[in-house]
């Protein structure tokens, strides 16, 4: 799999969801940010929004959860159809068995890291993961300045899956940007996460492409 963007729909007209996604078609997955006002301080979506939103996006939903007790409730939106969900390392108990859980029910299994909190312990997990979302912001809203601090966790992150072998991706969250995504891609990055890059351009489908582009370009 090469470069992927994931747009982010949180700065997006929350009120005109279906006619939001369908201006970003060459997305490769509609990224939906779950919030329950504990892990973060700030309030979104949750199951019934996403089950509605899946009937009419054409791109699979990647359900990334900030959300206590994810162990209890990250299972229901793989059944719901989103095809990747991601819970947080920090709120996640029991993380192998919730990735199999996750898995078991046919959607890809990811584990998101905030920028405090390192790899390493979790390396071994890392062929139980089908995708590692490194937040490159504090968790919880949109319009947030990218923190470079983050950049050598994306070069140690993406050595450790070389080491293992795996195919995992490697996702970035946060204050992504036509000015930073190429520093994310050098540092290893392939799965990109962009909110308000592309919903605050006037055409956001031409924002998705040049990220790719300027992605794929530093990439090499
Ligand atoms: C923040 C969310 C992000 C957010 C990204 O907690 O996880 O997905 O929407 O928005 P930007 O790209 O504006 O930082
Ligand atoms: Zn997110």
């Amino acid at each position: 799999m090469g470069i992927q963007i994931t747009p982010s729909i949180l700065n997006a007209d929350l009120s005109r969801l279906a006619d939001e996604v369908a201006r970003i078609p060459s997305a490769d997955w509609v990224h939906v940010d779950v919030m329950d006002n504990h892990f973060v301080p700030n309030l979104t979506l949750g199951l019934p929004v996403i089950e509605a939103l899946s009937k009419h996006a054409s791109q699979p939903l990647d359900a990334h959860l900030m959300i206590e007790d994810a162990d209890r409730w990250a299972p229901a939106y793989a059944e719901a159809g989103c095809g990747s969900v991601t819970f947080h390392a920090e709120a996640a108990k029991a993380p192998v068995r919730l990735a199999r859980e996750i898995r078991a029910q046919g959607a890809r299994a990811s584990m998101a890291l905030k920028p405090a909190t390192p790899i390493e312990p979790y390396e071994a997990l890392l062929p139980e993961l089908d995708m590692v979302l490194l937040m490159t912001v504090e968790p919880g809203f949109g319009g947030q300045k990218f923190l470079d601090l983050c950049l050598p966790k994306i070069r140690t992150t993406r050595a450790l899956m070389r080491k293992h072998g795996v195919e995992t991706w490697l996702q970035v969250d946060g204050g992504v940007s036509l000015e930073t995504i190429e520093r994310c891609a050098e540092a290893g990055a392939d799965v990109f996460v962009a909110g308000s890059a592309v919903y605050s351009a006037d055409d956001p489908d031409a924002m998705v492409a040049e990220l790719r582009a300027a992605a794929e370009a530093a990439a090499g």
